[in-house]
C-alpha cells in the first residue's frame, strides 16, 4: 500500500523516521517525493492542505497522526472515509498528569503563593481543602476524558461528567447532559474541558455559562480551544478576582503576543502540551490499525461524521 504523510508539527522529520522504520514494508511519501497522488491507499496527517487532500483521489482510509480529527473532518468531501484518529495510552496518563498538577495548583492556592514570592511577601496560611471536598466536572467523556475521572476519582476527589447525551446507566460518577447542564457546573469547583472542536461545542464555555460556575473555581481547557469564548473568559475574570484558569489550547495558535491570557495571573497557559504525541507508543497504534487494514481489507472509521468526532 502507498501512504502519504504529512504534517504540520515541528519536530515531523523525527515522527517521519520512526514512522518509516516501523512501517519499513510499505512505501511512504511526503509532498517532497512529487508522486501522483491518486496512487496514494492511505494518508496519514495533521493539518492537511484541501488542495493536497483532493488530488488523492482514490484514498481509502485517513489516519490522524493525534487524537484529534478536526484538521480532518474541515476538508471537502471527507464523509465517506473512514478515519482512525491516535487511541494512545501515554496520551491519557499524560493529560491526567496535566489535570492532576492544575487542581492541584488551585487547592493549594500555589498561584497565589507565587505571586506573593515575586513580592517577597511572607504570606499567612490558608485554607486548602482536602480532596473530598473539591468536586471535579469533566466536560467529555471520551477515550481520554474517561479515563481522567476516573483515575482523579481514585484520588478521592468527587467526580462529576457532562456528556451531551447520557445513554450510560452503570458508572462510577454521576452523570449529566444537555438537561441538566446547569447542575453540572453549580456542582463542580474545577470544571475540565476535552470537548472536542465541533458545531455544538463552538463557544459552549460562554459568560452564560461561566456566570454559573463557582465565584472560587477553575477551568482547564485540554480540549480545544474553540469551546471557549475568549473574550467572555477575559470579561469574566476581571470581576471574579478568585476565578482561575488553565488553558492549553486557544482558537488561535500559537497565542497571539497580544493576546490579553498571557498578562492575566490568574490564568496559567501551556502551549498544546497537556499531552505530547508520544512518537513511538502512537507510531505503533497507527501501525496496528493499518496491519489490521490490509490483512481485512477494511476499517472501521473512529468518528461519527454526524457527531463531528
Ligand atoms: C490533539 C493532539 O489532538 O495533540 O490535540 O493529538
Amino acid at each position: 500500500m502507498n501512504i502519504f504523510f504529512y504534517a504540520t508539527y515541528s519536530n515531523r522529520e523525527e515522527f517521519l523516521a520512526t514512522l518509516r522504520k516501523k512501517f519499513k514494508h510499505d512505501k511512504i511519501y511526503t509532498i517532497k517525493d512529487k508522486n501522483d497522488l491518486s496512487k496514494i491507499d492511505v494518508a496519514m496527517v495533521w493539518n492537511l492542505p484541501n488542495d493536497i487532500f483532493k488530488k488523492m483521489v482514490n484514498l481509502k482510509a485517513i489516519f490522524s497522526i493525534g487524537a484529534g480529527v478536526d484538521h480532518i473532518l474541515r476538508l471537502s468531501n471527507v464523509k465517506n472515509l473512514p478515519i482512525v484518529r491516535v487511541k494512545d495510552p501515554t496520551m491519557r496518563i499524560r493529560m491526567y498528569n496535566h489535570v492532576l498538577s492544575q487542581i492541584l495548583i488551585f487547592q493549594l492556592k500555589l498561584k497565589v503563593f507565587d505571586e506573593a514570592q515575586r513580592k517577597k511577601i511572607w504570606m499567612n496560611e490558608r485554607y486548602t481543602p482536602l480532596n473530598n471536598e473539591l468536586t471535579i466536572g469533566i466536560m467529555g467523556l471520551g477515550y481520554i476524558g474517561n479515563f481522567v475521572a476516573l483515575k482523579i476519582k481514585k484520588l478521592g476527589y468527587q467526580v462529576v461528567a457532562y456528556k451531551r447525551n447520557n445513554l450510560s446507566k452503570n458508572t462510577t460518577f454521576e452523570i449529566f447532559d444537555k438537561s441538566s447542564l446547569n447542575k453540572f457546573i453549580k456542582k463542580s469547583d474545577v470544571i475540565v474541558s476535552i470537548l472536542p472542536d465541533t458545531k455544538n461545542t463552538k463557544n459552549f464555555i460562554n459568560t452564560k455559562f461561566l456566570k454559573k460556575m463557582k465565584k472560587t473555581s477553575l477551568l482547564v481547557n485540554i480540549g480545544r480551544g474553540s469551546a471557549v469564548n475568549e473574550l467572555d473568559l477575559i470579561n469574566h475574570m476581571k470581576y471574579n478576582t478568585n476565578f482561575y484558569a488553565s488553558l492549553d489550547v486557544f482558537n488561535k495558535e500559537p497565542l497571539e503576543k497580544k493576546h490579553k491570557f498571557w498578562v492575566n495571573k490568574n490564568i496559567t497557559i501551556t502551549p498544546h502540551v497537556a499531552a505530547i504525541t508520544d512518537h513511538d507508543s502512537s507510531i505503533s497504534y497507527l501501525y496496528k490499525r493499518f496491519m489490521d487494514f490490509k490483512k481485512n481489507k477494511k476499517i472501521k472509521s473512529d468518528v461519527d461524521i454526524k457527531l463531528g468526532y
